[in-house]
């Protein structure tokens, strides 16, 4: 399936870059052709932390094998054909696909071929760098992080030249001003995220708890107590409390909810102070990597958030730290949690203090594309409220950026999670991707990297926020303060 599908894009360098950018662990996951399971196991290989390897295992590189629709369905005169890089292989990747479809179907002259993503977000950022740093014209449309319009602005077309301000009238305001650089709109926000704590109710009111936890300590004491019961009567693979773990963009997302909710801060202040290096950081790593082989599996630290939402889907968690999308999947027909769950802010050190690492997505066109007119296009409609009120709807529960959509009738029917949770999502918390452009992604990996060393017990809480702060100060070269 993927080797077809990356023939018919017939896209060398995006081929070359995608096998190298996935590592090894992609490949196999692509070729599930289900719709929801993605990966099979990109856990083993935790994704990789540096740039993505050189060699492109070129020997498997299938470019030249004979793509007979493409070739049936060469673009007639006239007809613009641009090359969207969407998400990893699962449900989401799915609802693209059918998107494309209706597209396609819409827009005779400008057709849209939808090739399948990095699943890191890490792996997803070392790909389209290589892109942009080789002015590849491959890629016309691509979906960017929350974190990135500082660092690739430069690369991105601006919106405002085609009808981008009038595109985002209705999004929140945040957003859209994250979006924003040097007055250039580099993004459409296309769906928000924020951190959540998915919680078994059944299981909660079957050992006696009246809610869920305010604090990570009941956290793990509910964790604990939730596991040995179901241990006992013969479920030897239940767990606690799953997460995402695997050293990428993704653990920098659930550490910094740890630290921030202790009072740690948020890595790098607004105002470009390196406050990592404090004791409440620390505490709070050194809390969680307690978690692993006790109330998390010890395979959580190569857990994206695909692998701990299958521990929590085939109802074997009592907790689950994952984003909204996680919500519609857990409904579905094959889900063993469905009608047994709900989702509510994560914890704190003390209780109110609960965080919510701010996601998201945005749909960005590549400068370097040939056509940003129809790509704009394209990624207008993409953003458009009846487009985001699809992707709300769908099984993958996307967070809509437009304000309109929490009041909006099917919505509030079919998604009441939005709306309730909605206080959660507009107070989530930044990380610090605008103190720190154009090298927020270099941030994180210095984040991510110590973080990862302390779950697997090669240093501890204290002596890694010290390194951390070092290696910022080598980045960057600001000051140091306190959170
Ligand atoms: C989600 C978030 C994104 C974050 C990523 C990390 O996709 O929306 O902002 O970087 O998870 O894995």
């Amino acid at each position: 399936m993927k080797r077809r599908s990356m023939a018919f894009v017939g896209l060398f360098v995006i081929l070359t870059l995608l096998l190298a950018a996935c590592g090894g662990g992609a490949a196999p996951a692509a070729e599930a052709p289900a719709a929801e399971a993605p990966a099979e196991a990109p856990a083993a290989e935790a994704p990789a932390e540096e740039a993505p390897a050189e060699e492109a295992a070129p020997t498997e590189a299938p470019a030249e094998e004979p793509a007979a629709e493409e070739a049936a369905a060469a673009p007639a005169e006239g007809v613009v054909t641009l090359t969207w890089v969407g998400p990893g292989p699962g449900a989401e990747f799915e609802f693209r696909k059918e998107q494309a479809e209706r597209w396609n179907a819409a827009n005779p002259d400008i057709q849209v071929r939808l090739i399948e993503g990095p699943v890191s977000a890490t792996d997803r950022y070392g790909l389209y760098l290589q892109a942009f740093q080789a002015q590849s014209t491959d890629i016309d449309v691509m979906q960017i992080d929350v974190i990135w319009p500082g660092d690739l602005a430069e690369h991105l077309i601006d919106f405002n030249e085609y009808g981008g301000a009038e595109a985002v009238a209705g999004d929140f305001p945040a957003i859209v001003q994250n979006n924003t650089v040097d007055g250039r709109l580099v993004g459409l926000p296309w769906f928000t995220d924020g951190g959540l704590l998915y919680y078994r109710s059944d299981l909660l009111e079957k050992y006696g708890f009246s809610g869920p936890p305010a604090t990570w300590d009941e956290l793990e004491q509910m964790a604990q107590t939730i596991q040995e019961g179901e241990r006992a009567e013969g479920n030897q693979d239940f767990w606690g409390y799953v997460w995402q773990g695997a050293p990428y963009e993704g653990l920098t997302c659930d550490a910094l909810e740890w630290v921030y909710s202790s009072g740690g801060g948020t890595i790098i202040s607004p105002d470009k102070l390196i406050t990592i290096n404090n004791e409440a950081a620390a505490a709070a790593l050194d809390q969680a990597a307690s978690w692993v082989g006790t109330i998390s599996p010890p395979g959580v630290t190569s857990f994206m958030e695909e692998e701990a939402r299958r521990v929590w889907h085939g109802g074997n968690a009592a907790f689950m730290r994952n984003w909204p999308y996680a919500y519609g999947l857990s409904e579905g027909e094959d889900s063993a949690v469905a009608g047994k769950f709900d989702a509510t802010s994560l914890p704190g050190a003390e209780a109110g203090m609960s965080a919510a690492t701010l996601g998201g997505w945005q749909v960005g066109v590549s400068k370097y594309s040939k056509n940003p007119e129809a790509a704009a296009k394209l990624a207008m409609w993409l953003a458009s409220t009846e487009e985001q009120k699809a992707q709300a709807l769908s099984p993958n529960s996307l967070i809509p950026t437009k304000v309109d959509l929490y009041a909006d009738a099917d919505i509030v029917a079919n998604r009441p999670f939005m709306p309730k949770l909605l206080p959660v999502f507009t107070s989530a918390v930044a990380r610090p991707s605008t103190a720190s452009a154009p090298q927020y992604n270099e941030v994180s990996n210095i984040f991510f990297s110590n973080v990862a060393d302390v779950l697997t017990g090669e240093q501890n809480g204290t002596d890694a926020v010290a390194t951390m702060e070092l290696d910022l100060q080598d980045l960057l070269g600001y000051e140091v303060g306190a959170p």
